[in-house]
């Protein structure tokens, strides 16, 4: 006999799994009850030729207007689209836009007045997702990129809470593929980014200036960094990621602006890297006021054929200026790294000697030649370093 209490615990028990089955149909995070804003309902066509900016920006505020939560649907289909802002703050306690077709960009330069294609700006509790796909159609304009002005962004959030990006494949930004700024609780999982390994200042996911943000379970293959780090941020996760081609994972660029804040708690986990240029990388400029970073762990990466699979670089852009970095790199660890370099010095640490790096660790590092790349050793200036377990090449003895 069952109780009332135990029956209404097993019919919450139930209700609970049939919820759960229905958030995760198709992988995709999504709330059945949300009120639907399809953007066909707002003027949106699959014409080659018609940006449906407007239609989708209508459909946005309609949804962020709502009540209760709600949903914008770029339903099955290709839609072109130029810059598209979805601003808050927003009524509705949670906004979700849930891509099922392909969304390419505006392949007119002029369109992306702001630096970004697709901008969620000041609004808490957003969710995109849906399985889709977001092209920015890069190809037309990698020529005209620079170091110093870079192209649209694909997704940039800004001064988000709460948010999450799950569920999407993104292919050949113009300039990054995703950037997070000036946010908080943000989690970025389940996306495949793709372009050439030869497209320029491509990042696959750019942080600045965020505090608790995870990018997980994710498939990252660019001409840039696979995920940087920039100033700023504080709690940020990465893990299961994999990357190549590109140039690796880096915390960095740090010290380039002279207006830069402290960086503090990163922990990169569970990454395998294929053929890219870096591997686990922290790099500074000599720019900065005096800033630390501080608290950085890379922790059980496999390194494929990958050309500096440990690398601290403080002369970053450097080569004409004796000026040292005033970022003070302060307990970095690197622990369990294995598998092949691409180059004969598989250990760099490069410190500046007017910051000289603090409390670096390398922990089991286990790398091997990669191909015909002869014996390999590491190299050091300004660390002070402790080496753990296995040391394979041998540990840098001039800095311990
Ligand atoms: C990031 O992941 C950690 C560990 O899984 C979790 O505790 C935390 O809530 C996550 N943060 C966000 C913003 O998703
Ligand atoms: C990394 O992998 C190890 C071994 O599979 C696992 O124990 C650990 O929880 C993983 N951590 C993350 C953050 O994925
Ligand atoms: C830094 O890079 C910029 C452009 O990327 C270049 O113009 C400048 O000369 C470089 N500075 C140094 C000191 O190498
Ligand atoms: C550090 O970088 C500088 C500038 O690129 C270079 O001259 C020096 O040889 C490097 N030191 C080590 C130990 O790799």
């Amino acid at each position: 006999m069952t109780t009332p209490v135990g029956t209404t615990r097993l019919i919450v028990q139930l209700l609970g799994i049939i919820i759960a089955c229905f958030l995760t149909i198709n992988g995709v995070e999504s709330n059945p009850s949300d009120a639907v804003f399809d953007i066909i309902n707002y003027g949106a066509k699959t014409e080659p030729k018609f940006d449906n900016a407007q239609a989708i920006i209508k459909a946005w505020k309609a949804a962020c207007d709502s009540a209760g939560p709600a949903k914008v649907v770029i339903p099955a289909g290709d839609f072109m689209a130029g810059e598209v802002v979805f601003a808050g703050p927003c009524k509705s306690p949670t906004t979700t836009v849930e891509i099922q077709g392909h969304l390419f960009a505006n392949i007119d330069p002029s369109t992306y007045t702001g630096g970004s294609w697709i901008l969620f700006q000041r609004v808490d509790n957003v969710v995109m997702t849906g399985g889709g796909t977001i092209n920015g159609e890069g190809k037309h304009d990698w020529k005209y990129a620079n170091g110093d002005s870079l192209l649209a962004v694909s997704l940039r959030l800004e001064e988000v809470g709460h948010g999450k990006v799950n569920n999407l494949k993104f292919v050949d930004s113009m300039g990054y593929h995703i950037e997070v700024m000036g946010s908080h609780d943000i989690d970025l999982q389940k996306l495949t980014i793709t372009a050439p390994g030869d497209s320029p200042f491509t990042d696959g996911v750019h942080l600045t200036g965020n505090t608790n943000v995870n990018v997980t379970d994710s498939v990252i293959g660019t001409g840039d960094d696979c995920v940087s780090i920039g100033h700023g941020n504080q709690n940020i996760m990465v893990a299961r990621i994999i990357c190549g081609p590109g140039h690796g994972i880096c915390v960095g660029n740090l010290g380039k602006h002279a207006d830069e804040k402290d960086l503090k708690g990163v922990t990169i986990s569970n990454c395998t890297l294929t053929g890219t240029t870096n591997g686990a990388r922290i790099k500074t400029y000599h720019d900065s006021v005096p800033i630390t970073a501080s608290d950085i762990i890379f922790q059980d990466i496999q390194m494929n054929d990958v050309q500096n699979p440990i690398i601290i670089d403080q002369h970053y852009n450097s080569s004409t200026t004796t000026t040292q970095s005033k970022v003070k790199i302060m307990n970095a660890r690197f622990m369990n790294i294995r598998g092949s370099s691409a180059s004969a010095v598989a250990v760099s640490l490069n410190c500046s000697s007017s910051a000289p790096c603090e409390g670096i660790e390398l922990a089991d590092i286990d790398l091997v030649p990669a191909g015909s790349t002869g014996p390999l050793t590491s190299a050091c200036s300004n660390a002070k370093t402790v080496l753990k377990g296995t040391q394979n090449p041998p540990g840098p003895a001039n800095c311990v």
